[in-house]
């Protein structure tokens, strides 16, 4: 069954209620929009381009601000871009998983301890040292998310991750990602149009004409989807 708007969820991490965002001089982009996701559970959000997914994104991560409504979200959040070279800002592996905790003032050992936690959390911790050009666009999603969980992020928000991968290492990526934030009793909202990736979810949105229009089970979900196609 496809729920509404699962603003009863009981013990939300992340909690979006009535969100009214536009651009200025643009389209209203969301409209009174709400959703919720439970601690811990690993949430996917589909909806056309266009339909602001990366604008509500950018809104819960903080990098945008609201005209009106309330953001809710337990614990510091990590961002993944669809384009990990826009977010990569170090020369080798081991710099750039440690360069939010060099910029956090901990000290050199701390740093450490938690590059190598990172790292083989994402199972790359034999290229610490590989410089970041030589890597995959896999490996530099991985990279991007090790940065996430050396900070520590309770919540990650991933914008696209596998648009530009192939199917390997797509489903390579959203496996290991899943796996990973329930382990670790991490959050993750996840934003994709590649419906296949919902057999790894928890749970769904779809963002149609500026709020949700459905939340739930993935799989009626992605019924509903693939008719379109
Ligand atoms: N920086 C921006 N300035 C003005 N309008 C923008 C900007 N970024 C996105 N938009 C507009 O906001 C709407 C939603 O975009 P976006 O959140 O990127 O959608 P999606 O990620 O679902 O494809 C689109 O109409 C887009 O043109
Ligand atoms: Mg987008």
């Amino acid at each position: 069954m496809i729920d509404s708007p699962r603003l009863e969820t009981p013990n939300p991490a992340i909690r979006v209620q009535n969100l009214n965002f536009q651009w200025p001089g643009g389209a209203r982009v969301l409209k009174s929009c709400s959703l919720a996701v439970p601690e811990g559970e690993f949430w996917m959000l589909l909806g056309t381009n266009g339909s602001g997914k990366s604008t509500l994104l950018r809104l819960l991560a903080g990098l945008l601000e609201s005209q009106s409504g309330d953001i809710d979200i337990r614990g510091r959040v990590g961002f993944v871009f669809q384009n990990p070279d826009h977010q990569l800002v170090m020369p080798t592996v081991g710099a750039d998983v440690a360069f939010g905790l060099v910029e956090d003032r901990l000290p050199q050992p701390e740093i450490r301890q938690r590059v190598e936690d990172a790292l083989a959390a994402v199972k790359l911790l034999e290229l610490q040292r590989r410089p970041i050009y030589a890597l995959s666009g896999g490996q530099k999603q991985r990279i991007a998310i090790a940065g996430a969980l050396a900070r520590h992020c309770q919540v990650l928000l991933f914008d696209e991750p596998t648009a530009l991968l192939d199917p390997d290492s797509q489903r390579d990526l959203v496996s290991q990602v899943r796996q990973l934030v329930k382990n670790r009793g991490i959050t993750a909202l996840w934003v994709t149009h590649r419906l296949d990736e919902l057999d790894y979810s928890d749970g769904a949105f779809l963002l149609e004409n500026g709020r949700v229009v459905a939340a739930g089970n993935p799989e009626p979900l992605k019924r509903r989807l693939m008719r379109r196609v």
